[in-house]
């Protein structure tokens, strides 16, 4: 779609680093607007998953870019995104949920988005999604490189630290033995990988708002975006 294209429904980029908040968020605007919902973080975690699966190393780059090419040119990996509903990424057939949220394929996920066969192949599926608009997506570079024509951006981020314990607090609950401080060396970790790669780091797009959550409730941050995606609505 270009530029000058008027969608009656806005595409909403909202991108930022890990543990902003910026899936429960994404979630919630969808929810108020009955906007599809797409979690393009899911499909680099899947990549990760594609590659243990496939028996191949996540430092190989050539294998990981084939087999991620093949995947989404067969299927093998496709995502299914409804209105207001997680959007649910299939391997092989089979659907994803918690074997894409585990510490390992975080970090894998945030090896191979660094890769840039693995990043064309994910970026047609990810436009395929929004390019009539009337839909969320949430990732690193949607603002600037998935939809740079989005009618509304957003970067949405929080201090290190509260990253750290807002990610510790959802691990908990699946992991009594999460340590904060390991926690935080990750949260860092992979923002430094995420915003130095030379791919499409991740950056604030120029147009983009930023707000920093640090102090703000979820609602409060739900609320600017769902007053922003009102007033680009035009119908
Ligand atoms: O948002 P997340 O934590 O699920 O993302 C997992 C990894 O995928 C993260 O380290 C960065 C990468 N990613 C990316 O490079 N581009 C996106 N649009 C979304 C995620």
């Amino acid at each position: 779609m270009s530029k000058n294209t008027v969608r009656s429904h806005p595409v909403i980029a909202l991108d930022g680093p890990a543990g902003a908040g910026k899936s429960t968020v994404a979630m919630r605007v969808a929810q108020a607007l009955g906007y599809v919902l797409v979690d393009t973080g899911a499909l680099y975690r899947a990549v990760g998953v594609l590659a243990q699966r496939r028996r191949v190393r996540t430092d190989d780059v050539a294998r990981v870019e084939q087999i991620t090419m093949q995947a989404v040119e067969s299927h093998a990996l496709k995502m299914v995104a409804r209105a207001g509903a997680t959007p649910i990424v299939w391997i092989d057939g089979e659907p994803q949920t918690d074997a894409l949220r585990t510490p390992e394929a975080s970090h894998a996920a945030s090896i191979v988005s660094g890769y840039p066969g693995v990043r064309a192949a994910l970026l047609a599926l990810q436009r395929s999604f929004g390019s009539d608009g009337g839909v969320v997506l949430e990732g690193r570079d949607i603002g600037t490189v998935v939809f740079p024509d989005a009618e509304i951006k957003f970067f949405i981020t929080a201090s290190d630290t509260e990253r750290a314990h807002r990610r510790h607090q959802e691990l908990l609950q699946k992991d009594p033995s999460s340590q904060l401080s390991q926690v935080l060396a990750a949260v860092r970790e992979r923002d430094s990988r995420d915003a130095s790669r030379d791919i499409a780091p991740m950056k604030p797009a120029e147009d983009a708002v930023v707000l920093d959550t640090s102090a703000m409730s979820v609602e409060e941050v739900v609320a600017v975006v769902v007053q922003a995606a009102i007033g680009a609505q035009t119908v």
